[in-house]
């Protein structure tokens, strides 16, 4: 390609300082160095995560530097390589992976976690593995948002943390297995491992909690109870999979006791997919004694839980999901399989297209509930915001 080994100049929405908007500038992105790949975006979810770190930095959230390019739920094409890359092509179809797998270390050698941690305490600083970001703005360095940045139409990421899909994949769709549907889908199957004929419920239903419904549902289990404080989830939670819904609100009763008598002792499975220390309590209460499983896949950092250890005696587990414990080079591909044979629903999450200029809008979307995601098309004109058909 004519760009390989320049400088490339594109625009990217940088976020400047924790708790403003996000700006659209032209920034440049560098070549990749050793062991790295150069990606074109070609389109992003804009997904919780990427919200709490700008608006609350130092609120339940760890502090990360700034400027940064935020985005981490993305696809895209192989725009050059870098020297020593055996596994890309430029052209080949991606989705950057804000979790790498080395296929190397202890932990990618074992079958236990999906958790490897090669470049981690870089990534989480927002660089790559040289120290640096390949991103820069008028002159400064712009961080790495967990070592992605998809909201810049090019960026660079490590070839451990790259997954090669099928070229018939649609980009704008597959997006989402980057982050929050593989973590919720993950989540059930993986992580709490939900039984055919088990009692579920699920907490918070978002783009998260709707796929942990879907992930309960191929799992086969008999009961699944979606709970959310706003009623507007109960309908798409219903075409996932959810067989009933319960709003906290219309009880005067904890929902956890709610849930408990509903289930005549307690659901087999809770999945937390809100990101709440009190959810995730009421999330563990929720489940039977003897073997109740409730799995966090909502996000916060420095907050901490209650937990009622009596609950924990009598034999309930209680356990954390990174990623829906997917290992990542080697799933993302075949869940994107899944995806194409029909068996997972990426459409149904989507409920605006928009371009990156209208980033903000986006954010706007999600704080006040009326989207699940929102897919921004990198390289389209503005649109007037819409719902998107399916
Ligand atoms: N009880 C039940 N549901 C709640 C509560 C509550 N107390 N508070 C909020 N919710 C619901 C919201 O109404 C919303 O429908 O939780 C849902 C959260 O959905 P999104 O904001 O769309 O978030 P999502 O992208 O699904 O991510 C959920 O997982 O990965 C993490 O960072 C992410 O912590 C976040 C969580
Ligand atoms: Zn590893």
């Amino acid at each position: 390609m004519a760009t390989t080994g320049q400088v490339i100049k594109c625009k990217a929405a940088v976020a400047w300082e924790p708790g403003k908007t996000l700006s659209i500038e032209d920034v440049e992105v560098a070549p990749p160095k050793v062991h790295e790949v150069r990606i074109k975006i070609v389109a992003t979810g804009v997904c919780h995560t990427d919200w709490e770190y700008l608006y609350e930095t130092g609120k339940g959230m760890k502090f990360r530097p700034f400027p940064l390019v935020l985005g981490h739920e993305a696809a895209g094409v192989v725009e050059s390589i870098g020297p020593e890359v055996t596994k890309f092509s430029p052209g080949d179809k991606v989705i950057p992976l804000f979790l790498p797998q080395c296929e190397n270390c202890e932990r990618c050698q074992s079958p236990k976690t999906n958790l490897c941690r090669r470049n981690w305490s870089n990534t989480q600083l927002g660089v790559l593995a040289d120290g640096t970001s390949r991103i820069s703005c008028k002159g400064q360095h712009v961080y790495q948002f967990l070592g992605v940045s998809s909201f810049s139409q090019y960026t660079v990421v490590p070839d451990t943390s790259l997954a090669k899909i099928r070229s018939d994949a649609p980009l704008n769709k597959v997006c989402l297995l980057g982050c929050g549907v593989s973590t919720g889908y993950g989540a059930a199957i993986n992580t709490g491992k939900v039984e055919k004929d088990s009692l579920c419920a699920v907490f918070g239903l978002g783009a998260v909690g709707l796929a942990a419904i879907m992930g309960c549902k191929a799992a086969e289990a008999k009961r699944i109870i979606g709970v959310d404080i706003n009623p507007d989830k109960f309908e798409k939670a219903k075409v996932f999979g959810a067989t009933e819904c319960v709003n906290p609100k219309d009880h005067s009763k904890p929902i956890q006791e709610v849930l408990v008598d509903m289930t005549e002792g307690g659901v087999d499975f809770a999945l937390e997919c809100v990101g709440s220390p009190p959810v995730m309590s009421a999330a563990l209460e929720s489940t039977t004694d003897a073997w109740g499983v409730c799995v966090i896949a909502g996000w916060t950092e420095t907050e901490v839980m209650n937990v009622m250890v009596e609950k924990i005696l009598m034999g309930r587990t209680l356990k954390g999901t990174y990623f829906g414990g997917w290992k990542s080079v080697q799933d993302v591909p075949k869940l994107v399989d899944s995806y194409m044979d029909r068996k997972l629903k990426l459409d149904e999450f989507i409920t605006h297209n928009l371009s990156l200029d209208q980033i903000n809008v986006a954010f706007e979307l999600l704080k006040s509930g009326k989207s699940i995601r929102t897919v921004i098309s990198l390289w389209q004109e503005k649109t007037k915001p819409g719902v998107a058909t399916f």
